[in-house]
């Protein structure tokens, strides 16, 4: 499997680089430039760090790299944590950075889309364009670590998270207990 993983800036980095390390297959990294501030900002590591666990980086505004075409196949892509300037953006058709680019690509090949953003509240025009993304084959997969299941700290949830984004992806895991 191959895929396409995009960081934001969105708070909820630790999501994303536990999905990097959590997935089975070739993962290509796009961080946009905003996400590169808040990797600094809530976290110790920087893209040198990421780059040890993934098979591809690639700079947001370099629109001749693999995933900006449909010929480049990928299984599924993943925006986590997802922007809502970035979801905007997607819900619009705009196609200026990698990231765009390759999440239109993903909606016009029929490929996986998973959006993971964290913003809250919503306002009408965030909630219509999810609205919008769903309908147009997305997933949108809201950062809402669930607390039926007793999370011992901040791992547990984001294992939680990371564990849905698995699930949609159909790759086995024990990051948390199912409800039986
Ligand atoms: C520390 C920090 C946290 C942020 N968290 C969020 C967030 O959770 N959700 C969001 O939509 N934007 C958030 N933003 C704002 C985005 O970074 C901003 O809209 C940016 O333009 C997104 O660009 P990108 O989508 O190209 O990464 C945050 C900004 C900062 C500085």
């Amino acid at each position: 499997m191959r895929y396409v993983v995009a960081l934001t800036g969105a708070s909820g980095m630790q999501y994303g680089i536990r999905l990097l390390e959590e997935l089975d297959g070739d993962r290509e990294l796009i961080v946009s430039e905003m996400g590169k501030k808040v990797l600094d900002q809530e976290t110790d590591l920087d893209l040198e760090d990421l780059e040890a666990i993934t098979e591809a980086v690639y700079e947001d505004d370099d629109l001749f790299a693999p995933p900006a075409s449909g010929t480049h196949k990928f299984d599924a892509m993943i925006i986590c944590p997802c922007s809502q300037s970035t979801m905007a953006k997607i819900a619009a058709g705009i196609a200026d950075t990698l990231i765009t680019r390759a999440a239109t690509v993903s909606l016009k090949e029929g490929r996986k889309l998973i959006l993971v953003p964290r913003e809250t509240p919503l306002n009408v025009i965030m909630l219509e364009n999810e609205l919008k993304l769903a309908r147009a084959g997305a997933v949108i997969l809201p950062a809402s670590p669930a607390f039926y299941q007793g999370p011992a700290g901040m791992e547990d949830m984001v294992k939680f998270v990371v564990g849905k984004v698995l699930d949609q992806l159909g790759q086995e895991h024990d990051l948390f207990r199912r409800w039986e």
